[in-house]
């Protein structure tokens, strides 16, 4: 058995406003908050002890998760009381562990959906007698994320977190957000001031001549970090194309919640989910979409790559395309929204006041 620490205290800025009363790990994904997929997946690959590393709105993640029993996991919380940074939220868990000094300590960032074989990661690390081990995956534009330039052998050359200059883009190679520390490396990163694992911690470690070894696998990657992503990540968990124990159903074409109340006629695809209580009028059409619990989508309404808030309205005819509705937003009828559009949480668009398409 081995034990992991996921870093869940970032603040989820660019998910607003789906991160303004909910933090970006309790956001539901496929019908439970996303952390669950990730729980699951960890407790599946033979983590036991998890502690959650967390700060932006700390308290909501104990009433729901509890002691973890009910995902057969012990799970411990440490809240920091000012953010520490991805380093500084590990080196603070570190009275928490269980594991011995030269034991693989599990690292997850709260909000990368992954079919990552863990087992293998910790495999790789063993094999190799890394300090610390890196999931890679390889993406097109990769200045949004940490650059992991590798050797043929997997050996870390270099880590450059978010490249400025196009010189710095020295591969496609990135750092996918899951990681094997020698649990004393994890002792060895400052105490009680911030300090961040991608810009601190790696570079000096790989200066120090530490090992770290990169393990590339190009198997289902996402960071759900923005509203796009969120909802593809969602629809991907319904579709199947992401793995998961914990979605609450089969996978399909449409995940709808015992309690939610879909019209016979309304028709739902591309890995649509309808929240708890949700209710779906007449002839509406939903694709790819999210629609968070007590969310009612009024007859006619078409909504596509959208995610909707919980208990926010859309009203009848709305037509909406990658757009995001916060908690308790109401949309009136015949407004037309389109890609990028976030509606922040209560507020009210009044019936037909937004179009983008000319009047026929
Ligand atoms: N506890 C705690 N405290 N957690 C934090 C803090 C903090 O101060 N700051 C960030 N986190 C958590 C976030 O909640 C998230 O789960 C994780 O650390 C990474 O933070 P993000 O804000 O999502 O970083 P990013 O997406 O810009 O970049 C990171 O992920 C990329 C892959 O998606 C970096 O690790 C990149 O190198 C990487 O490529
Ligand atoms: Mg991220």
């Amino acid at each position: 058995m081995t034990e992991a620490i996921l870093l869940v205290g970032g603040k989820g800025t660019r998910l607003r406003p789906l991160t303004v009363n909910t933090p970006k790990p309790m956001v539901p994904a496929a019908g439970v908050p996303f952390l669950t997929h990730q729980l699951a997946r960890a407790r599946a690959a033979g983590v036991d002890h998890i502690v959650l590393a967390t700060s932006y709105l700390a308290e909501v993640f104990e009433p729901y998760f509890g002691d973890g029993s009910a995902l057969g996991l012990h799970i411990e919380y440490v809240t920091e009381e000012e953010p520490l940074g991805t380093g500084g939220a590990l080196r603070n868990v570190a009275s928490r562990l269980r594991s011995g000094p030269q034991d693989p300590v599990l690292v997850f960032n709260g909000d990368i959906l992954t079919g990552l074989d863990i087992r293998a990661l910790v495999a790789e690390h063993e094999r190799t007698r890394a300090d610390v081990s890196l999931h890679l995956t390889r993406v097109t534009d990769p200045r949004a994320y940490g650059l992991v330039p590798t050797d043929e052998s997997g050996k870390v050359l270099a880590f450059l977190e978010k490249p400025q200059t196009p010189e710095e883009i020295v591969t496609d190679q990135i750092n996918a957000g899951a990681y094997v520390f020698r649990r004393s490396v994890i002792d060895t990163i400052p105490a009680g001031r911030p300090v961040s694992v991608e810009r601190e911690t790696f570079p000096e470690l790989l200066a120090s001549g530490a090992h770290l070894q990169g393990m590339v696998d190009s198997t289902y990657w996402l960071d759900l970090g923005t509203p796009q992503a969120f909802v593809r990540g969602s629809a991907d968990l319904v579709l199947g194309r992401a793995p998961s124990p914990a979605v609450p159903g089969r996978c399909g074409d449409r995940l709808v919640l015992p309690s939610a109340r879909v019209a016979s006629d309304a028709k739902l695809t591309g890995g649509t989910v309808i929240g708890e209580h949700a209710v779906v009028g007449e002839g509406a059409r939903l694709y790819g979409s999210t629609i968070l619990s007590g969310a009612v989508i009024e007859p006619g309404a078409v909504i596509t790559d959208s995610l909707i808030g919980a208990r926010a309205s859309v009203g009848a005819r709305s037509v909406l395309t990658g757009a995001v509705v916060g908690d308790g937003a109401r949309i009136g009828a015949d407004n037309e929204l389109r890609d990028g559009v976030r509606v922040w949480c209560e507020a009210t668009l009044p019936a037909g006041s937004v179009r983008f398409s000319s009047d026929q």
